[in-house]
């Protein structure tokens, strides 16, 4: 996972809930990077579920409803520092069914090591979305608020439900559909 998911997601918890938290949630950790990251450095994912967890512990929100959150602030992370790949998009829906053949595609252009989920479009029309999520870090929720915050990007808003394929969310369907 890269740096810059680590370091925004620790400045988020600091404005949140303060120092002390991202002091404790490091310390309760075991951490091979000693929780000092890069933005542009790769760690390994079982930190950022670690910090995850005791976020979660501490603080009595669900880890989903923590990605949610965390994934509306990174949202604005990626528009700013990656401003030329959201002009290419008039549309929130013709974005979202994109992720797969262009965005992410330029995102591994950048960082060949990126761990990135895949997005199998199923069905599309001009209002309407079905696409398959599959990443071993189930990560649904941070793709949620990514979702809801691309919406919000082109003025618009959407109803989008979950439906786990697979229990542990390692596979999951999202019905969009535009308000
Ligand atoms: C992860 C870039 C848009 C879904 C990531 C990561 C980067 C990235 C850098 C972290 C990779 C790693 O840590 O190794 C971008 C950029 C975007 C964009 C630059 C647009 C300008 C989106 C959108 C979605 C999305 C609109 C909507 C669903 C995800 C998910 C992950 C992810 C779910 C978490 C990893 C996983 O589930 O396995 N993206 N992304 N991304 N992205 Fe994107």
């Amino acid at each position: 996972m890269k740096g810059i998911v680590f370091t925004e997601f620790l400045d988020l918890v600091e404005e949140k809930f303060g120092l002390e938290m991202v002091d404790t949630i490091i310390s309760q950790s075991e951490l091979e990077s000693e929780g000092v990251y890069t933005a542009v450095g790769t760690y390994k994912f079982s930190e950022m579920l670690q910090l995850l967890q005791h976020l979660s512990a501490r603080t009595n929100i669900k880890i989903d409803d923590l990605l949610l959150v965390y994934a509306e602030h990174f949202f604005g992370v990626l528009k700013d520092s990656y401003p030329g790949l959201l002009v290419t998009y008039k549309d929130p829906i013709e974005m979202l069914a994109s992720i797969e053949n262009h965005i992410h595609v330029e995102v591994r252009k950048i960082y060949p090591d990126a761990e990135l989920p895949t997005f199998e479009v199923l069905e599309k029309s001009d209002n309407s979305l079905v696409m398959i999520y599959k990443s071993s870090r189930a990560m649904h929720h941070f793709g949620l608020g990514l979702m809801n915050k691309t919406f919000e990007h082109f003025n618009s808003t959407a109803t989008i439900e979950l439906e786990k394929i697979k229990e542990d969310g390692t596979e999951v369907k999202f019905l969009i559909n535009k308000n």
